[in-house]
């Protein structure tokens, strides 16, 4: 049995095994964890509920097989490097056993806080190592992390916070952003103001040492609680299908829902995807620049890794901070091996001047990856000639929050590379193309919607607290399929090519955002009627935010009334969603039964103006014309 394919004919024999006999295929990958009771059943499943079960009857304890399960074979060996924010600070590095300790105290810790199996625990906070052993150390006990990303607002905090009826929330004092400095447990009191009722206690984290409020009735200091607690913790024996983690994300409706991952299945795909696309060795120095608040900094840089007892790397900073060449600073410092990162850093970074890459040896890279949105030719080609020098394979992942890991990517230097495309299903993974009635597309070279017809084990199971939204978000749109809400194409020979979302998500910066959530608080800010919300091309986001507003009666002071809309956006969702540019508009062009006709305001929003399409049907065509000709030059 393979678990690290190293040819093309060991792709190949996986992935038949495991289309031909997927229980067996992946009972196999399963084996090598430390379970405490092995599963009954390898998989139940029904998309319809949906229901699915992966290693059904099993009990086991991730973090076991995190730290445990390494002590004895690694322990001195390093499970995570640490870099600050600031370049001349040293790295903080924790071998297996030193990771193993912190997550075992700080799990007593929280049990003496009262923290219980299955309660909730949020996290709001920066890219430090306590923000890892804190996750591990509630899988250790069993309660459910929510790692909310910490440049949300207090409102999306609270949000999450109330979905989740969590007990704890755990934060630092500030987060170090390049020149930076944010105060983060401010915006936690804040969201506690908004109504967390379910909130306990706060465990704060002095990370900066700076000034904040105190409020003894609540907060409690991390390092206090550590003092003096017991070195070992019992792992909780979880069921395989005992919730791990929630993790909110965006939708094209509503407020963002809570994906629900399970401890074996989740825990068996993170490790077996890591492992195969990233082509782990021994020695190497893995760095993923993800922040962990994202479903990649869950799999790719904390539990793939730790899993196959890898060496992986957190960066607290900034590309840009305190210059364009810091990633390649990094690369070189640390002799990285794999790098993992996100399309917009490479734009971004490409855009300030090849000197910067040019200036540091990035030879001990083997492997570059990518992940989050697509990425556009132009980049591909940097990234290859420039960091790869036109020597190392280039990873383009394509997966999701909901996926829990990567589906489709090219291998390393095991099957071919095709700019732009993600290629190839991974062993497990079933994609298929189908047009919007549904119907199965069978040919090659042709577009379609991007669903996958049969479960890996880490798929979402639920939402949280709303089964049915699940159902219908994800399972609905196409009997016995799970659709992604991607649009894809197929090459002739197969290889798939993500083009981007088909629902009304966008995804600005690689970051997930819907446009629900968007208008929804523009319309919040004063003099606002109405909004619709589009993306566009942008050159370094990827896509950046259209947003055409109706204002209520004349507007005096239109600067005024665009700052006040920005300010809403940040502080009803945060910084990440504030709108690039604002159009104040008469009307938004609307079909007769009263819907917004995105279409068109797309059209607009991209400068393509010539070729609107038929507008007759629209309940107010003439609003069309007067958009058009107010639309600010790109
Ligand atoms: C997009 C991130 C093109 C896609 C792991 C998907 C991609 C959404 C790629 C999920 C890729 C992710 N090429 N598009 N390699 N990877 N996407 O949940 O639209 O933050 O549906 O998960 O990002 O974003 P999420």
């Amino acid at each position: 049995m393979v678990t690290q394919m190293k040819t093309l004919d060991d792709y190949k024999n996986a992935y038949k095994a495991s289309v031909e006999n997927p229980e067996q295929f992946w009972a196999d990958q399963a084996d090598k964890f430390v379970w405490k009771k092995r599963w009954d059943k390898v998989l139940k499943w029904d998309f319809k509920g949906p229901d699915v079960r992966w290693f059904d009857g099993g009990k086991l304890n991730i973090t076991e097989n995190c730290l445990d399960r390494h002590v004895e074979v690694r322990g001195d060996k390093t499970a995570l490097i640490w870099v600050g924010n600031e370049p001349d600070a040293p790295n903080k590095t924790y071998t297996y056993k030193e990771l193993f300790l912190k997550v075992n105290k700080f799990a007593n810790a929280l049990k003496a806080q009262g923290v219980k199996k299955g309660d909730r625990v949020v996290f709001y906070m920066p890219m430090i190592p306590e923000l890892m052993i804190g996750m591990l150390a509630c899988a250790r006990i069993g309660a459910i992390h929510s790692i909310v990303f910490a440049g949300f607002s207090a409102q999306s905090l609270a949000d999450r916070i109330i979905d989740a009826e969590a007990k704890v929330v755990i934060c630092s004092d500030y987060n170090r952003r390049g020149a930076k400095n944010i105060p983060v447990k401010t915006v936690v009191d804040e969201a506690l103001a908004l109504g967390c009722k379910t909130i306990e206690k706060v465990i704060v984290y002095k990370s900066t040492g700076g000034d904040m409020v105190w409020n003894p009735d609540m907060d409690v200091d991390y390092c206090k609680i550590m003092d003096g607690v017991a070195e070992f913790c019992e792992p909780e024996a979880m069921e395989s299908e005992d919730p791990l983690f929630i993790l909110y994300t965006s939708g094209s409706t509503g407020k963002p829902k809570g994906v629900v991952h399970t401890t074996a299945g989740y825990m068996v795909f993170a490790a077996y995807t890591f492992k195969n696309v990233f082509q782990y060795q021994e020695n190497d120095i893995y760095w993923c620049t993800a922040d962990i608040g994202w479903v990649t900094g869950h799999s790719y840089i904390v539990y793939g890794p730790l899993l196959e007892g890898a060496t992986t790397m957190m960066f607290e900073g900034v590309p840009s901070y305190p210059d364009a060449g810091r990633f390649w600073d990094i690369i070189e410092k640390n002799k990285v091996t794999q790098f993992y990162t996100a399309p917009t850093a490479i734009r971004a970074l490409m855009a300030e001047g090849d000197e910067f890459v040019e200036k540091y040896d990035l030879s001990s890279l083997k492997v570059l990856g990518t992940v989050g949105e697509p990425i556009n030719e132009e980049a591909w080609m940097w990234y290859f000639e420039k960091v790869g020098k036109r020597a190392k394979p280039i990873v383009d992942t394509w997966w999701q929050t909901e996926t829990g890991g990567i589906l489709i990517t090219p291998l390393p230097l095991i099957t071919d590379m095709r700019p732009t495309f993600a290629s190839y299903p991974l062993p497990g993974v079933q994609p298929i193309l189908v047009d919007p009635a549904g119907n199965l597309i069978t040919e090659n070279g042709v577009e379609g919607l991007l669903c996958i017809k049969f479960p890996w084990p880490g798929i979402l199971r639920t939402t949280w607290g709303d089964h049915v939204r699940c159902r219908q978000t994800y399972f609905s749109a196409f009997p016995d399929l799970y659709f992604t809400g991607d649009g894809a194409r197929r090459d002739e020979d197969g290889r798939y090519r993500i083009i981007g979302r088909v629902d009304d998500v966008l995804n600005v910066s690689g970051h997930r955002i819907g446009t629900a959530e968007v208008e929804n608080a523009i319309n919040m800010a004063p003099g606002v009627v109405e909004s619709a919300v589009v993306g566009f091309p942008h050159d370094i986001k990827g896509q950046g935010i259209y947003a055409f507003v109706i204002a209520q009666g004349s507007v005096d002071n239109i600067d005024e009334l665009k700052k006040s809309i920005i300010n809403s956006v940040r502080v009803e969702i945060g910084p990440i969603a504030k709108p690039d540019i604002i159009q104040i508009v008469p009307g938004l062009p609307k079909t007769r039964s009263g819907k917004i006709m995105r279409r068109i305001l797309r059209k607009i929003a991209s400068g393509d103006m010539s070729n609107i399409g038929d507008i007759s049907t629209l309940l107010n065509p003439e609003v069309v014309e007067e958009i058009k000709k107010n639309a600010p030059t790109l």
